[in-house]
């Protein structure tokens, strides 16, 4: 009784939509091989690729896993984890997401899936709120759900899928520095200004509603965030010319990926995609930074 799963990574924050709107790519992503055992509760048995603890009750795999059994209560249920991570923890891509996301999934299909996907949604949080000290959906929700999805409201949770347009790519900049999302969370503003406010829910709304009509222009214009970006971005080396190079070489709009310091940038098509990695090489190269560049459609 074992099952593979492939966890993708997640762009969360999605422009205007901090904390609400996320989406997932077709790579890179986690894999984990999961068993069932004897041994009731869990045990992640061995983590490839990053240096992350083995305890469950410190792993985020571990962690939500947990939450699913509590609610399970079976109390023989037993599960094995092994970890294969190929999103670097910290690059703002949802590393812990998709271990999060990836686990409850496994255990639940070897289950006969006694819980929905918007239910697993719940458990996998418990992982993000380990990870970051909120539980915050926006990197759980698609990568359990796919596509585009929105958090309309954390209490009570409710979350919808979007629809995703099928010409619509992303291309991700993971520049080698880290950024805890606690301390991207730590620099924020607790108030709002009411000005500021009303940018940004019309440009939520305006996303939502290209999204649906599959109308680029409407979600180039709307890929705006007057609220978060302004503050994280100067986390991010060469943030501004990147994202202006990117958009004179043809991208819709992006932002910083999650709390970053990954940035993103949606186009039109794979070929608008790949030049939009070609621009952010140019602008990379010169900073002496290490990076990785990742084109990719939106599943
Ligand atoms: N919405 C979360 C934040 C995502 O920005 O803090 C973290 O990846």
């Amino acid at each position: 009784d074992s099952i593979k799963v492939f966890a993708p990574g997640t762009v969360a924050n999605v422009a205007c939509g901090f904390d609400v709107i996320g989406l997932a790519l077709d790579a890179p992503g986690d894999e984990m091989i999961i068993r069932r055992s004897e041994v009731p509760g869990v045990r992640i048995s061995a983590v490839h690729g990053a240096d992350l603890p083995l305890e469950a009750s410190r792993n985020v795999a571990g962690v939500a896993v947990q939450a699913l059994l509590q609610k399970l209560e079976d109390p023989k249920a037993g599960f094995e984890i092994e970890i294969f991570k190929n999103i670097h923890p910290g690059s703002g891509i949802g590393s812990s997401a998709a271990s999060s996301a990836g686990a409850v999934v496994g255990v639940n299909l070897l289950l006969g899936e006694p819980f929905s996907r918007k239910q697993l949604v719940r458990f996998a949080m418990e992982g993000e709120r380990l990870a970051s000290g909120a539980a915050h959906a926006d990197n759980v929700a698609p990568a359990i759900l796919g596509g585009f999805t929105l958090v309309r409201s954390y209490r009570p949770l409710d979350i919808t899928a979007l629809h995703t347009p099928k010409d619509l790519w992303v291309t991700v900049i993971h520049p080698q520095i880290e950024v805890k999302t606690s301390d991207a969370r730590e620099i924020l503003k607790q108030k709002v200004l009411m000005t500021d406010a009303i940018r940004q829910w019309g440009n939520v709304g305006a996303l939502v509603a290209g999204l649906y009509q599959e109308n680029y222009d409407l979600i180039s214009r709307s890929l705006e965030d007057v609220i978060v970006e302004p503050i994280r971005s100067i986390l991010i080396p060469a943030f501004h010319e990147l994202k202006l190079r990117c958009k004179e070489a043809g991208a819709l709009g992006g932002g910083i990926s999650g709390s970053g310091p990954s940035v993103f940038m949606l186009s039109k098509g794979e070929e608008s995609a790949r030049k939009v990695a070609d621009t952010m090489n140019q602008v990379y190269a010169p900073l002496g930074v290490d990076y990785k560049i990742y084109v990719s459609q939106i599943n």
